[in-house]
C-alpha cells in the first residue's frame, strides 16, 4: 500500500477513534506546552491503525458483555457490521441519560445527525426538542434519544433488514443498560421493530405495547408533522394526546396546553 493511502486510512481511523470517544464524554487530552522526548510509540496505539483492529473495529465478545453506554459505545467501535458505513460521517449512538425514566427511540440518523454525530438535531429534531422541554416540562439531558439504526440509510430511506438485524443488538443492550420506564417510539419503523410486528402508525398510534417487559408508546414520527404543514395542528394534537399518557405513566403533571 502507498505512503498516501496509509496516511489517508489512518486519518480515518483517527477521526473516528475521536468521534468515539467523544461520545464517551470524554476530550482529548490538553497538549503540554512542551512535548514530553519522544520514546518511541506505544504497541497499543499500533493496533489502533490495523483494519481489523479489535478494539475500534469490532470490539470484542457481544453487546451483551458491556454494562455501561461507553463500553458499549467502545465495542461498537468503528463498525462496519452493515453497508451503510460506507457513506456515513459519524455513527449516531444516542445521548442524554443513562438514568433517563424515558427513551425517545427513532429510525435513523439522517443528514443533520450525520454530520453532528447526534440524534434529531435536524428539522424533526427540533419539533422533538420542542416536545421534550415545553410539551413535557423535560430538557433532552433528562431523557435519552436514539434510533434503531445507528447510521444514515442513504436518501433517507428507511432501513433495510440487514441493517436493522445488524444494529438492533446494539439498541436492545441500550435500552437494556438505561431500562427506563417508558420507551415512545417515533413513527412506523421503529414501533414496527419494538412491537415486532407490521404496523400502520397513523392507526395504532397511543395504544400501550411492550419491549423487554418496558411499556411502549408508539406515536408520530416529528418528520412526518413537519412534511405535513397543511395538517400540522391535528398531528400535533396526536401527538400531544400520545405524550400526555407518557406524562401520566411517569406522573409528571401534565399542563394545560403543550
Ligand atoms: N429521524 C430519525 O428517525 N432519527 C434521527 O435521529 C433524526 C431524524
Amino acid at each position: 500500500m502507498k505512503a498516501e493511502q496509509e496516511l489517508i486510512e489512518i486519518f480515518g481511523h483517527l477521526k473516528n477513534m475521536i468521534g468515539a470517544h467523544r461520545d464517551m464524554g470524554l476530550e482529548p487530552p490538553p497538549v503540554p506546552a512542551s512535548a514530553p522526548p519522544h520514546t518511541g510509540r506505544p504497541k497499543e496505539a499500533i493496533n489502533y491503525f490495523l483494519p481489523d483492529a479489535p478494539a475500534i473495529h469490532k470490539g470484542t465478545g457481544t453487546p451483551d458483555n458491556h454494562d455501561t453506554l461507553e463500553a458499549l459505545r467502545s465495542h461498537i467501535g468503528d463498525c462496519r457490521r452493515c453497508k451503510l458505513h460506507k457513506g456515513r460521517t459519524n455513527l449516531v449512538f444516542g445521548e442524554g441519560s443513562p438514568k433517563a425514566r424515558l427513551v425517545f427511540v427513532g429510525e435513523g440518523p439522517g443528514r443533520d445527525e450525520d454530520i453532528a454525530g447526534k440524534p434529531f438535531v435536524g428539522e424533526a429534531g427540533v419539533l422533538l426538542t420542542r416536545i421534550i422541554e415545553r410539551g413535557m416540562g423535560l430538557t433532552r439531558k433528562d431523557v435519552y434519544i436514539c434510533n434503531v439504526v445507528k447510521c444514515r440509510p442513504p436518501g433517507n430511506r428507511d432501513p433495510e433488514r440487514d441493517e436493522v438485524k445488524a444494529c438492533f443488538p446494539f439498541l436492545k443492550r441500550q435500552i437494556d443498560i438505561i431500562r427506563p420506564e417508558v420507551i415512545c417510539t417515533l413513527g412506523r419503523v421503529s414501533s414496527q421493530e419494538l412491537l415486532d410486528k407490521d404496523i400502520k402508525i397513523t392507526r395504532e398510534r397511543g395504544i400501550w405495547g411492550s419491549f423487554m417487559g418496558i411499556p411502549v408508546m408508539p406515536t408520530l414520527h416529528p418528520a412526518y408533522i413537519v412534511r405535513n404543514p397543511s395538517r400540522e395542528r391535528e398531528l400535533k394534537g396526536q401527538v400531544w394526546e400520545d405524550v400526555q399518557k407518557i406524562m401520566a405513566h411517569l406522573g409528571l403533571e401534565v399542563k394545560k396546553n403543550g
